[in-house]
């Protein structure tokens, strides 16, 4: 709900267990005042203090009175040159070659149902779900506007917001950092989690305490990055899964990205959220718009599990879209670690059937079909079929996967070229280069030029055909390197500054086009694994794979991190063969498949490989899947432990919302010589209902939680359980 106080001039974004506010000031500040638990609505603008404070500059209109100033009031959407000096939402440059652009508030609507931006991913909801309230603001001296757009989700408790730029001046204005959000908390000690790592290590959680100055994060390299995501949590330094107050922070984007805490002289502390103005530069003519890409936050006063769970309700019902929103998706198996580019049409029909024997549903033929693609130096950019390794093509193939009871799916890897490609000879100038300057390989490919329409049709005209040719229910959208030499032969040079942000609105673009086409594809996006793992692919696409490393130990850290945010259904993870490709290590394959259930559950081996007994269990593990599936992706999650520091096992857990049933999924990390009594503590039960606890008796829910399921001993490392729980 979504109220403006006519007489304090104050709004209030109230969901159903938080309050946002923020006044307009006599002088057509915005003024942010409060961010937390739900209240009645009453102004905070008591809290707003002010004091002469030396090298704080004061706005003409104060005259005399030195107490008040940009530097040390807490601000909506902070203007820039004019007396602010923290980290910045803002900068411009205007037609004079000055930098200053002082926003005042101009007007204001509020309206039933969730905004729209176009051609860039958003959050969703009808009237009966959200409302939208639109704030203008204006610089009178360049007539540079701003149009701050919130969303408001009561039942979610999530705040969505955006910003539009337009030029309501005469003159050129060009826009070097145009970020999404900022958010002031005032005086509060926190610590800041944010979520790196590397390619095959993504998002393992690092908590800091925010201290002076400025900490960041962000990623230059054309996509959310396997480095740093772009999702944040402020939180107290004491809070934890369940006490304590916490606020995450996600940027609903897939490209260049910047988080910045900031805490200032006075301890205050800001959380900015947008897209990198490295290599930025946006030049609006007299009436141009841009728009910076959405942020979606929310506030838990209960600890990081009520957050995460915010989140992966709101993913789920209220970004992801389409066919298989809500649809079981099928259990895959990729060919990648089974065959990597050694395959033909004969292997590929025999591990088809062979798969079929277990009770995959989806058989997905990964790199390598297409082109003369026989290792990654070569074929990116020619999507037909090579005829050398499927010479009746993919309709055969499609037709004859089809006999065997399963789907079947595509790789393709659109945003590339290879120079040893039909493509690349045809349209060099397609490709991202720098005239005159030896191009960067990544992979030993070049990436396309998406800025520009012509390029993306282009190749999604290739991909339509190899869709339309055969029955192909699933296509895996990777994307394999970051971006180096971002010059546009399509851009004059003042306009070069655009291209990162433009190449994602092309990405976009395809996708939309794509998924618009073929309704019911359901595409899992992928980049090297997690390289793009955000709540903007999430829009187009409903599941991502989650990380190249499919091995099960690092799996546990690695999808523990990505909880924070993201919901198990849009977590792509495969039990992989043994010992592990990345790392080695050899792990049971029950154990593979507990940690594989805690996403979309596939396999990513060769099935002929298998023992009669491992076929069976494969079979089991399928069934399994399916029996939990209303739990694993709609059910509610709990990280039971933190695999970082419990050195003995991991646990999470996956509720019904209306606590009738519950999954308890247990792997011992190490394994100890006469070791102590572990025992798991479910949470979220019905204290006073019984429990059947599948196997092993009934408990009343209280003497679960609060007592604990004791874990059996000994079996060496990497043991594994999962405890169904059931009332009755
Ligand atoms: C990177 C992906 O993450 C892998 O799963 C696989 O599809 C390869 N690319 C294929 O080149």
């Amino acid at each position: 709900m979504i109220e403006f106080v006519t007489s304090s001039r104050l709004f209030n974004l109230h969901t159903n267990h938080t309050t946002y506010q923020f006044l307009i000031d006599p002088n057509g500040f915005l003024l942010h005042t409060y961010y937390g638990r739900r209240c009645s609505g009453e102004s905070f603008g008591h809290l707003l203090r002010q004091a002469d404070r030396g090298f704080s500059p004061n706005p003409r209109e104060v005259d005399r009175d030195r107490t008040f100033s940009l530097d040390t009031q807490p601000q909506e959407f902070p203007s820039v040159g004019v007396g602010d000096f923290r980290a910045p939402v803002l900068e411009v440059e205007n037609a004079d070659g000055s930098c200053a652009a002082d926003l005042r508030y101009v007007s204001h609507t509020i309206r039933p149902g969730k905004y729209g931006l176009d051609g860039l991913p958003a959050f969703y909801g009808d009237e009966k779900e959200a409302d939208t309230l639109e704030v203008v603001l204006r610089d009178p001296w360049t007539g540079l506007e701003a149009t701050l757009y919130y969303g408001v989700f009561p039942q979610l408790d999530l705040i969505t917001r955006a910003v539009s730029f337009r030029n309501g001046g005469d003159q050129p204005v060009a826009l070097t950092r145009a970020m999404s959000a900022c958010l002031e908390l005032g005086r509060m000690e926190l610590d800041l989690i944010t979520f790196d790592g590397s390619h095959t290590g993504e998002r393992h959680p690092c908590r800091q305490r925010v201290r002076p100055g400025l900490q960041q994060i962000s990623s230059i390299r054309g996509i959310t990055s396997h480095q740093h995501n772009n999702f944040v949590v402020l939180c107290q330094p004491d809070a934890g899964e369940k006490h304590g107050l916490c606020y995450g922070m996600a940027l609903v984007y897939s490209g260049n990205f910047e988080a910045n805490v900031e805490q200032d002289q006075f301890e205050n502390v800001r959380l900015t959220m947008g897209i990198s103005p490295w290599h930025f530069r946006f030049l609006l003519a007299p009436g141009e718009t841009f728009t910076a890409p959405e942020v979606a936050m929310t506030y838990s006063h209960y600890g990081l599990e009520a957050m995460s769970q915010t989140f992966h309700r709101a993913i789920r019902h209220n970004l992801c879209r389409g066919w298989w929103k809500t649809r079981r998706r099928p259990v895959l198996l990729n060919t990648w670690e089974a065959a990597y580019f050694d395959f033909d049409q004969q292997k590929l029909l025999e591990i088809a059937s062979s798969a079929a024997e277990t009770g995959v549903e989806l058989l997905v033929l990964d790199d390598g079909w297409f082109g003369e693609r026989n290792d990654d130096y070569e074929g990116l950019g020619d999507w037909f079929v090579n005829p050398k390794k499927l010479p009746d093509g993919l309709t055969f193939l499609a037709e004859q996967v089809n006999a065997l009871g399963m789907d079947f799916g595509i790789w393709i890897e659109p945003e590339m070229v290879s120079e040893k490609s039909r493509l690349y000879q045809e349209h060099p100038d397609w490709a991202l280069q720098i005239p005159g300057r030896p191009s960067t390989r990544g992979r030993s490919q070049l990436v396309l030029d998406f800025s520009r329409e012509e390029v993306w049709r282009g190749v999604y005209a290739q991909i339509k055909k190899v869709l339309e040719s055969a029955n192909i229910a699933y296509v895996k959208w990777d994307m394999n390197r970051s971006l180096t030499d971002v010059w546009s032969a399509a851009l004059p040079p003042e306009r070069q500054g655009e291209l990162y942000h433009r190449y994602v609105l092309g990405v976009y673009a395809m996708l939309e086009q794509m998924i618009s086409d073929f309704p019911k594809l359901l595409v899992e996006g992928c980049c090297g694994g997690g390289g793009r793992f955000d709540c903007g692919m999430l829009y187009y696409t409903p599941q991502i794979w989650a990380s190249d490393n499919t091995d099960a130990m690092d799996r546990l850290l690695l999808q523990y991190g990505t909880s924070f945010c993201y919901p198990t259904s849009a977590v792509g993870s495969h039990v992989s063969a043994v010992p592990n490709e990345q790392t080695g290590r050899s792990t049971p394959l029950h154990t593979r498949a507990i940690v594989a259930m805690s996403g979309t559950f596939g396999y990513e081996l060769d099935p002929r490989g298998l023992s009669q007994p491992e076929r069976k269990q494969m079979r089991a593990q399928i069934e399994d899947f399916k029996r939990y599936y209303h739990l694993l992706q709609e059910g509610d999650y709990a990280r039971l432990t933190d695999p970082f520091r419990n050195r003995e096992f991991t646990a999470w857990q996956h509720t019904a919302r209306d606590r009738s049933e519950a999954l308890v999924s247990v792997v011992t990390t190490m394994a100890r010589s006469n070791a102590p009594f572990c025992t798991v503590y479910p949470r979220g039960l019905d204290p006073d209902a019984l429990y059947q606890v599948e196997g092993g008796g009934s408990f009343r829910g209280d003497t679960l939680m609060y007592g604990g399921i004791p874990l059996p001993q000994g079996g060496g490392d990497y043991q594994s359980w999962q405890f169904h729980l059931k009332k009755i």
